[in-house]
């Protein structure tokens, strides 16, 4: 409250009359700010993940603009900040790897700093959870600007989609069909303006995620990037995070078990990535609402297909902004949604969603007509997953859901590199390809390897799809039967570590099973002579993120940082 009833936290650096009041002061000067600055109104921080390393948030410097312009509107003062960005197509080994420290980097960022309330602005894959990580270990009121996917890709007279287009790729430049040239023009085409992935990638599904929850003014996570009305949203949603402040309106009064669970449901229906899993259970984690890798399948699993976006469809974020976006989903949900909830608009989601209007049948359906009567996130358990693994049945061969056949065992990606494309390997369309050594631990950081390429020979006769676990992920955007998050992961001592070359294997999607059939005796006896891999780090952050990262299951979040703090810091700097 500004009223006179509840000081601002940031009045604890700015308003006091002694030396260290003074010193906080002082130095912000030299940016010309007047008096008012440091009298009451309330600072707002603008958390930004633009870099020119992450092309999908690249233009999100100019895009805080509109932010401050909205905060300055409606009172607050605006401090924008940068914190660690994560660019999907560029770190080496993988983005996932680093989630859990841009989300410190974010929570420290807001504890030690004169912040009422921040604006999280996410566009990239992890840039959206690591910044609500870190936002919810700190409890300040908080939203999210996501900065949009990028417009359609057009090449040739066709459309290409961010991220399914690459496993397109890799078939042309085997066969010959594209060359160095050809390459370049795709390359061009698909990127054609700022913004994220086009597809119903993880970076659309964060987008989603973040607007299912309550956390984004409506109508955010379908705005293409290039489009006016993003800024116009960023605008809005800096008048609106001032009056979250005038309104105690925290994370913790929207994120509730209910938010989360209408995210499962969103999720489903727009044919969200199964990153969305990790990133979520994360997410809870650090908000402190109960959440398990059930309730993925409990709550989603039966949940029709509304969207027709790749990968598990044929359209592209851009048509589905002008079908309506997100709004119609959430409207067309009705009664699996909890509809009473509360946004940080301040409304429910039912006021906020019921007029919505859709303008094309061919991207949302209604919920009478589905592209799929089922489409959510299936949760496997068996011999070979104790703490569950899952699929995504939307994006598989229905003909494989129910399979047995013998393991292909690969040892790690070096050793699958190393022997896929060998003429002479033993494996058939029957066959199961096992991958250890890509869970969070073992590569580490879980990289989007699971739905890893077939062998040429077989691709060459015609097959199209096998099945495929491993303890690893998959890139949003990738499709087939791909069994992932295998917990605990084989780097864990899980079974997964155990199996060899022609076990079969029995996965049953529609029984939830995944059983590896070799008996008891055989796997303690295997079990007993199991050592162990070396330590991938022996030093920083990927020491301590290998000693403290937690399995799949529970969202790979490091032990340590499961939980809040809070935003109270007790001691000074002098
Ligand atoms: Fe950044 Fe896909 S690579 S969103
Ligand atoms: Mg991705």
């Amino acid at each position: 409250m500004t009223d006179g009833k509840k000081k601002l936290r940031s009045q604890d650096w700015f308003g006091g009359r002694d030396k260290m009041g003074f010193v906080h002061r002082a130095w912000l000067r030299n940016q010309g700010y007047p008096n008012d600055y440091f009298g009451g109104r309330p600072v707002i921080g603008i958390c930004n993940t633009w870099s020119e390393l992450t092309p999908c948030n690249g233009h999100l410097r100019d895009l805080a603009e509109n932010v401050k312009r909205g905060i300055l509107e409606a009172g607050g003062v605006p401090m924008e900040f940068p914190v660690m960005s994560l660019g999907e197509t560029i770190m080496k080994p993988t983005t996932m790897l680093f989630r859990n420290l841009a989300s410190m980097d974010v929570e420290e960022s807001l504890r030690a700093n004169p912040l009422d309330a921040v604006v999280l602005m996410a566009g990239c894959d992890k840039t959206t959870p690591s910044l609500l990580m870190g936002a919810c270990s700190v409890g300040l009121p908080a939203l999210v600007v996501s900065g949009g996917p990028m417009l359609n890709g057009k090449f040739r007279g066709g459309e290409i989609g961010s991220g399914t287009f690459n496993w397109q790729v890799k078939a042309k430049i085997d066969s010959g069909e594209f060359t160095a040239d050809d390459l370049t023009e795709a390359e061009v085409c698909g990127a054609r303006s700022a913004g994220h992935c086009n597809t119903m990638g993880t970076a659309s599904t964060m987008a989603v995620m973040s607007e299912a929850l309550g956390m984004t003014l409506p109508g955010m996570a379908s705005i293409p990037a290039a489009d006016s009305r993003k800024k116009l949203m960023a605008q809005l949603s800096g008048r609106r995070i001032v009056e979250m402040v005038h309104e105690g309106l925290t994370p913790a009064k929207v994120m509730t078990r209910q938010a989360f669970e209408n995210a499962i449901v969103v999720n489903a229906a727009v044919g969200g990535s199964t990153n969305f899993i990790l990133h979520l259970l994360a997410i809870a984690g650090r908000i402190g609402v109960p959440l398990a890798l059930e309730d993925f399948d409990r709550h989603g699993s039966q949940v029709p297909l509304l969207v027709n976006l790749k990968p598990s469809g044929q359209r592209l974020m851009e048509d589905f902004f002008y079908a309506g976006g997100l709004a119609v989903v959430m409207k067309e949900l009705g009664g699996l949604l909890h509809r009473d909830v509360l946004t940080i608009n301040g409304k429910t989601l039912d006021d906020n969603y019921r007029a919505a209007t859709c303008y094309d049948t061919t991207v949302i359906r209604p919920l009478d007509q589905p592209l799929q009567p089922a489409a959510g996130i299936a949760v496997l358990h068996g011999n070979l997953c104790e703490q569950g693994a899952v699929i995504k049945p939307s994006a598989a061969t229905p003909a494989l859901l129910k399979h047995r056949g013998p393991a292909v065992v690969f040892s790690s990606m070096e050793d699958y590199h190393a022997r896929i494309d060998d003429p002479d390997l033993p494996i058939t369309a029957d066959s199961v390809i096992v991958l250890q050594g890509v869970g969070p631990r073992g590569y580490p950081g879980m990289p989007e390897v699971g739905n890893v390429d077939l062998p040429r020979k077989l691709v060459e006769q015609g097959v199209q799809d096998m099945v495929r676990i491993s303890d690893g992920r998959m890139s949003g955007t990738a499709y087939g039967t791909v069994v992932l998050h295998v917990a605990p992961e084989s780097a864990a001592g899980g079974a997964l570590a155990l199996v060899q070359d022609g076990d079969l294997i029995e996965l049953d999607v529609p029984a939830r099973r995944l059983q590896l059939l070799v008996d008891d005796a055989e796997l303690s006896r295997r079990r007993a002579a199991w050592a162990p891999p070396a330590p991938r780090a022996s030093r920083g952050y990927v020491k301590l993120y290998v000693d403290h990262v937690q399995q799949a299951h529970l969202g790979a979040d490091l032990d340590l940082l499961v939980g809040s703090s809070g935003s109270i810091v007790e001691r000074d700097s002098h």
